[in-house]
């Protein structure tokens, strides 16, 4: 690769919330995962990244909203940048400045924009020009959410059988439905146990087998369902695939319990909204107290306005649906 100061490049990449969670790995250590999963990229919510090599630097260093990183931040960054070194030949490290224009820390996930980011970054920084199913798969090695945070819009990951198979696409355009994801961010409470640790225990519950055994059905009758734009059906199918997820969760050993009670109230009023008052809306929930109310963009000011009204210690945050990993005009760090 050239060593000249022209090794730097800027990305941005969508967080996004997933229908058919990913949860449980076959192979750890590839981020292959259990089952396949359905997500759907963030407009609002993204992390933009800047990776410049630089053969004069002693290690990569890593600054997160202009701050230095921790110690474990930087060391899962090298790791994966380390992934990136490999497949491309380099030998430089790497000065990555990285920043989220979503509050860090309020339980919405940040490895997925940050991995997506980080990755395309680094790929175009190398002057390496791939296609976007193997920055998938490389982008799935940092964290695996970030595999579907490479395409754009509705995003289907494959679950595969060896790294180069284990890649996300897109799976319908972006204007097929305008849905909006209102977070009801119920806690900052940092989580107790990340989603790393949390795969790595999925096995030990007793219920993991049903829920991947039913994986694939959910995944196809979802895609039906967002095909033909049918609410009803597909807001069953995404709250049950979240159930069974903290189901799992919760009977692990040790047991996770991402939920705080309001949690449970938001879920318990979303589908009173829904059944009872005919409120087109939807819940789930990732591995953290906040709730995700999926609703069509027209009806999202009917969902802020319900949220509200159910409790004054509930922030929001309201996005609708993101676009793929994109290049940046490249900025100095
Ligand atoms: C609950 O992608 O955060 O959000 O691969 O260890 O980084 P790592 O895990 P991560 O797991 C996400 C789990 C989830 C469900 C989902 O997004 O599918």
């Amino acid at each position: 690769m050239p060593t000249d100061s022209n090794n730097i490049a800027s990305a941005r990449a969508h967080s996004n919330i997933a229908f058919i969670k990913y949860w449980g790995n076959r192979n750890h250590r590839l981020r292959l995962p259990a089952n396949a999963s359905l997500s759907m990229n963030l407009s609002e919510l993204h992390t933009t990244t800047t990776v410049e090599w630089l053969p004069t630097l002693d290690a990569d260093t890593l600054a997160i909203n202009g701050a230095a990183a921790s110690q474990a931040a930087l060391d899962r960054v090298s790791a994966h940048l380390d992934v990136i070194r490999r497949r491309l030949g380099i030998r430089a490290s790497a000065r990555v400045s990285s920043t989220n224009n979503f509050p860090m820390g309020a339980g919405i996930a940040s490895s997925a924009s940050a991995f997506a980011a980080l990755t395309l970054a680094a790929v175009a920084a190398g002057r390496a020009n791939l296609r976007e199913r193997e920055l998938s798969t490389l982008a799935r090695m940092g964290s695996g959410s970030a595999a579907r945070s490479i395409p754009p819009a509705f995003v289907e990951w494959h679950a595969g059988d060896t790294h180069e198979s284990s890649y996300a696409e897109a799976f319908v355009h972006r204007d097929h439905w305008a849905l909006a994801d209102v977070v009801a961010v119920v806690s900052r409470r940092h989580k107790q146990t990340g989603s790393t640790a949390g795969h790595r225990e999925a096995d030990s519950s007793v219920l993991q087998s049903a829920r991947v055994a039913g994986a694939d059905q959910r995944l196809a009758d979802i895609k039906a369902a967002i095909k033909s734009r049918d609410f009803g059906a597909f807001a069953e199918i995404v709250e049950e695939d979240s159930n069974l997820m903290h189901a799992v969760m919760m009977t692990s050993k040790p047991p996770l319990f991402y939920w705080d009670p309001l949690s449970l109230r938001v879920m318990q009023a979303v589908r009173d909204w829904r059944l009872g008052d005919g409120l087109r809306v939807c819940y789930t929930l990732d591995a953290g107290p906040n709730v995700h109310c999926i609703c069509e963009a027209a009806d999202a000011a009917a969902v802020v306005a319900k949220l509200r009204e159910l409790s004054p210690d509930i922030e929001i945050l309201q996005s609708g649906v993101g676009r793929g990993a994109c290049l940046m005009p490249a900025k100095a760090v």
